[in-house]
């Protein structure tokens, strides 16, 4: 099955084309990607008709270039973001995609961009010699985390999927945008924060992690924002201007802070789930500190489960996992089968 797949929901434009021989093995032929961050930079974050513009301008081109590329006319699904996201932004992808479909006679299918996250996984190496059948994966627990969206779901299969619970105000990657410029940094904040913690030591600052011990899976991080924000200005009035080791242990201790609720939590739901593996997604699953404390935990407390956590370039906005999205539901839900074809 050969999907084309398209992403419009941010400010990243993104056509991929994707070859799927079965639910856990892909090979990708195509995967464009056109930022916008140059734009929104000096906004401090993404301004929706600004997006809208840009996706406009960029998605022909991109489309121009993939079928150039792959140079056959050959697909067997258009597959595009339809939701959530800014509404704007997908208004250009939706038109684009269901356009094209028209006009080539293609199947167009709307994806949601959150299965999109869960499922990106599976865009690298074979993840099919690690699964036995699709059975054994569930109940699965899986963490979105994004800048739109800090969500926990049980997964009953790649069908039935239930939220647990999610974030009440900001979420995740939006508190380390929103951390990132209180600490003078540029947008995304994610990757500066990243960059910045590794220099930072242990123990000079803490910030609370909210929510952590509340009896449910529901997040908050602007509390951690404001946290932030008032320890930087009382800093500010004794050294001035914040010295850059000040500026690494604030990052530091700030991301500390936002990853111990979101290990706790998700163990927590591991555990009251029996789950039999995990799925991680989103941008904030970039981030390789992130990473290694939930490889870490995961391989100590749950030997026997499976960890799914996507190669930082997908789990970052892209257009590959609206492919994958597509190829995963379909082929899962054909019985069962998990042969394309
Ligand atoms: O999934 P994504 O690309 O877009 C949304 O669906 O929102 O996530 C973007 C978010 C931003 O908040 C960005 O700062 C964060 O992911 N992010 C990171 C890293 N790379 C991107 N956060 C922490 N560490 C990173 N390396
Ligand atoms: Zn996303």
């Amino acid at each position: 099955m050969i999907t084309l797949a398209i992403e419009t929901s941010c400010d990243e434009t993104g056509v991929a084309i994707v070859e799927s021989m079965s639910a856990f093995e892909h090979r990708i032929i195509i995967n464009l990607l056109s930022s916008q961050i140059a734009v929104h930079k000096k906004y401090g974050g993404v301004v929706p008709g600004l997006a809208a513009r840009e996706h406009t301008k960029n998605l022909p081109l991109l489309i121009k270039k993939a079928l150039k590329e792959y140079g056959s006319a050959r697909f067997d699904a258009i597959a595009y973001t339809n939701n959530p996201g800014l509404e704007p932004a997908l208004l250009v992808g939706r038109t684009f995609a269901k356009t094209f479909g028209y006009a080539r006679n293609t199947p167009v299918y709307p994806i949601n961009h959150l299965y999109g996250h869960i499922v990106a996984c599976f865009a690298s190496g074979n993840q099919r010699s690690k699964i036995k059948n699709q059975k054994s994966l569930f109940p699965a627990i899986a963490l979105v985390i994004s800048g739109g969206h800090t969500q926990l779901y049980v997964m009953f299969s790649f069908q039935k999927i239930e939220l647990l619970g999610e974030t009440v105000d900001d979420a995740v990657g939006e508190a380390l945008d929103k951390g990132a410029r209180v600490l003078g940094l540029s947008y995304p904040g994610g990757p500066e924060i990243e960059k910045l913690a590794r220099m930072g030591h242990e123990g000079a600052f803490t910030f609370p992690s909210p929510m952590i011990s509340s009896p449910n899976f529901q997040f908050s991080f602007s509390g951690l924002k404001t946290a932030l924000l008032y320890k930087a200005r009382d800093l500010q009035k004794n050294e001035k201007k914040l010295g850059n080791q000040t500026k690494a242990d604030l990052a530091f201790a700030y991301q500390k802070a936002a990853f111990d609720v979101l290990e706790t939590k998700t163990k927590r739901a591991l555990q009251e789930y029996q789950a039999r593996s995990l799925f991680i997604g989103g941008g904030v699953a970039a981030n390789c500190s992130l990473r290694k404390r939930f490889e870490k935990f995961f391989k100590e407390e749950f030997p026997k489960g499976l960890l799914f956590i996507p190669a930082p370039p997908f789990a970052t906005d892209n257009a590959v996992m609206i492919a994958l999205a597509h190829a995963v539901h379909i082929i899962t839900s054909k019985g069962g089968k998990e042969r394309a074809r």
